[in-house]
C-alpha cells in the first residue's frame, strides 16, 4: 500500500473517530457512533497492516490471533457491572505499550536524528514512558479497587503529597540527565530508574483515591492512556496514533470534568486523593430511627392510583438485571395513562451511561429517560418515586448534612416526592459507604428483596 493511500485511510479513520465521539454523546445516536468507531478502527488496522513488510504482517497477525484468543472469551464473560474494571485493565495495556514502545524507540530508533530533532525524540521517549508507567500501574490498582481485590478506601500515608512531589522532582532531574548524556547505557539507567519511580507513583496516586471518586479516576486514566498513545504516535511518527491519542486524552479529560461537577468535587482534590474513607453521617448510629416497610400489593395499589411516577435506577438494578421487568412496568403504567419517567444520575451504576445502556437494551423509550438536571425540579409534583437499587445518588445527606462525606454532591431529590419506595435487599450502604437518611424518612417505604424478584412480583400484582 503506498504511503499516500495509507495517509488517506488515516484521515478517513480520524474523521470516523470524531463522528463516533459525536454519536456517543446522545443515546439516540450512540449505536451509530459505535458503528463509526468500529469502521474507523477497521480501516486504521487494515491500512497499518498493509503499510508494513511481509515479515511484519505475519508477526502482526500472530499477535492479533493471540490477543483475540485471550480477549474474546474474557470479554464474553465480563458482566456489564464489571465493565469499569475491564476498562481500567485495558487502559493499563495502553500504558504498558507506551513503556515498551518508548524503550524500543530509545534502543533502536526508527530513523537516525541529530540536533534538535534528536532532543525532541528523547523528550517524546521520556514523557511517553513516564505517562505510560503511571497509567500502567495506576490502572492496575484502579482495576483491583473496582474489582474488590484491593480495599477501596483511600490510603493516606503521612506526607503523601510530599512523596508525590519528590517523585516528580526526581523524575525531572533524571530527565535532564537523560537528555544530557551521550551514553546509551547511562540513558537506559536513567530511563529504568524513572520508570520504576513513575510505576510506584502510579500505584501511590491511585491508592490514595477513595471509592466514591473511582469513576473520575477511571475516566482520568482513560485520558492518561490517550496521552500515552499520542506520545507513542510522536515516537513512531504515526499521525493517526497522535490524533486518536489526543481524542481519547481530551474526551477522557472532559468526561472527568463532567463527573467532578456531578459529584461536586474539584478535579485537583480528586487527584490529590484522600476522599471516601469516612462513612459516618447524620443517619449513622441513630438507633431510634424507624424504617417503614411496604408490600408488593400495597405498592401496586399506590401505582394504580398515581398520576405521575419517576423511576430512579441505580447499581442494584444492574446487579439484579431487573431492567426488562422495569421496562414492562413502565409500558403497563403508561398504557394506563400514568406519566412514567426515569431520573438518571450522571454517576449512577458503575460506569458513565450505565443506566441508559440497560434501559435502552430493555427498550425503554429514550424520551422518558431524563438526566438529573432535567427532572430534579419535578419531584415535589410527583406521586410515587421508585428507587430501584440506587443509594448514594439519592442520598439527602449530600444536600442537607454539611458533615456528610458526600456533602455538596448533587443528588436526585427523590425525598421531595409525595411517596418514595426503595427496592433493595437490606439496609446496606452504597458504593461510597455512607449511611442514607432517605430510608428513615416518613414518606419512604422499603420493599426489601432482590430488585428483579420484587419487580417481577410487582408486575404480576399490577397485571392481576
Ligand atoms: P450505590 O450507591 O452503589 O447503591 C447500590 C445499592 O444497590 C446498594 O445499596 C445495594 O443495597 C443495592 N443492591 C445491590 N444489589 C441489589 C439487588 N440484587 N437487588 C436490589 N438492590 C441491590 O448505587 P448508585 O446510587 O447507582 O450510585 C453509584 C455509586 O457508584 C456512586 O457512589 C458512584 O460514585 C459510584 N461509582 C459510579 C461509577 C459511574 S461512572 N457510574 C463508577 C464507579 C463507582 P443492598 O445490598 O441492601 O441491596
Amino acid at each position: 500500500m503506498t504511503s499516500g493511500l495509507v495517509s488517506v485511510a488515516y484521515v478517513v479513520a480520524s474523521v470516523l473517530f470524531i463522528l463516533s465521539l459525536g454519536g456517543l454523546s446522545h443515546q439516540e445516536s450512540a449505536r451509530r457512533g459505535n458503528i463509526y468507531g468500529v469502521a474507523g478502527i477497521l480501516i486504521a488496522i487494515t491500512a497499518t497492516i498493509f503499510s508494513v513488510g511481509f515479515n511484519d504482517i505475519v508477526a502482526i497477525i500472530i499477535a492479533v490471533v493471540l490477543g483475540a484468543a485471550v480477549g474474546i472469551p474474557l470479554a464474553n464473560k465480563v458482566e456489564m457491572t464489571q465493565m469499569p474494571q475491564l476498562v481500567a485493565l485495558l487502559h493499563s495495556f495502553v500504558g504498558l505499550a507506551a513503556v515498551l514502545v518508548g524503550f524500543s524507540g530509545y534502543i533502536e530508533p526508527l530513523k537516525a536524528s541529530t540536533g534538535a530533532e534528536h532532543t525532541i525524540h528523547l523528550v517524546e521517549v521520556f514523557l511517553g514512558i513516564f505517562i505510560g508507567a503511571v497509567t500502567f500501574t495506576g490502572s492496575l490498582v484502579a482495576c483491583g479497587k473496582l474489582d474488590g481485590r484491593i480495599d477501596s478506601k483511600a490510603l493516606t500515608l503521612p506526607g503523601r503529597h510530599l512523596i508525590n512531589l519528590v517523585a516528580i522532582i526526581v523524575c525531572v532531574v533524571l530527565g535532564g540527565w537523560f537528555l544530557g548524556t551521550e551514553s546509551t547505557a547511562l540513558g537506559l539507567i536513567a530511563l529504568v530508574v524513572m520508570t520504576v519511580i513513575a510505576a510506584v507513583l502510579g500505584i501511590h496516586l491511585i491508592m490514595a483515591i477513595g471509592g466514591a471518586d473511582m469513576p473520575v479516576v477511571v475516566s482520568m486514566l482513560n485520558s492518561y492512556s490517550g496521552w500515552a498513545a499520542a506520545a507513542i504516535g510522536f515516537m513512531l511518527g504515526n499521525d493517526l496514533l497522535i490524533v486518536t491519542g489526543a481524542l481519547v486524552g481530551s474526551s477522557g479529560a472532559i468526561l472527568s470534568y463532567i463527573m467532578c461537577k456531578a459529584m461536586n468535587r474539584s478535579f485537583i482534590s480528586v487527584i490529590l486523593g484522600g476522599f471516601g474513607q469516612t462513612s459516618s453521617s447524620s443517619a449513622a448510629g441513630d438507633e431510634d430511627q424507624t424504617v417503614y416497610e411496604t408490600s408488593v400489593d400495597e405498592l401496586a395499589e399506590e401505582l394504580h392510583n398515581a398520576n405521575s411516577v419517576i423511576i430512579v435506577p441505580g447499581y442494584g438494578m444492574a446487579v439484579a438485571q431487573a431492567q426488562n421487568g422495569v421496562s414492562d412496568i413502565t409500558k403497563l403504567l403508561r398504557d394506563k395513562g400514568v406519566n412514567v419517567r426515569f431520573g438518571i444520575h450522571p454517576v449512577a451504576g458503575r460506569l458513565p451511561g450505565h443506566m441508559n445502556v440497560l434501559l435502552a437494551e430493555a427498550h425503554v423509550p429514550y424520551d422518558v429517560v431524563l438526566e438529573m438536571d432535567e427532572i430534579n425540579e419535578d419531584f415535589p409534583e410527583t406521586d410515587v418515586v421508585l428507587v430501584i437499587g440506587a443509594n448514594d445518588t439519592v442520598n439527602p445527606a449530600a444536600a442537607e448534612d454539611p458533615a456528610s462525606p458526600i456533602a455538596g454532591m448533587p443528588v436526585l431529590e427523590v425525598w421531595k416526592a409525595r411517596q418514595v419506595v426503595v427496592l433493595k435487599r437490606g439496609m446496606a450502604t452504597g458504593y461510597a459507604g455512607v449511611e442514607n437518611p432517605l430510608f428513615f424518612k416518613d414518606n419512604t417505604r422499603m420493599l426489601f428483596g432482590d430488585a428483579r424478584q420484587s419487580v417481577e412480583k410487582l408486575l404480576g400484582a399490577l397485571r392481576g
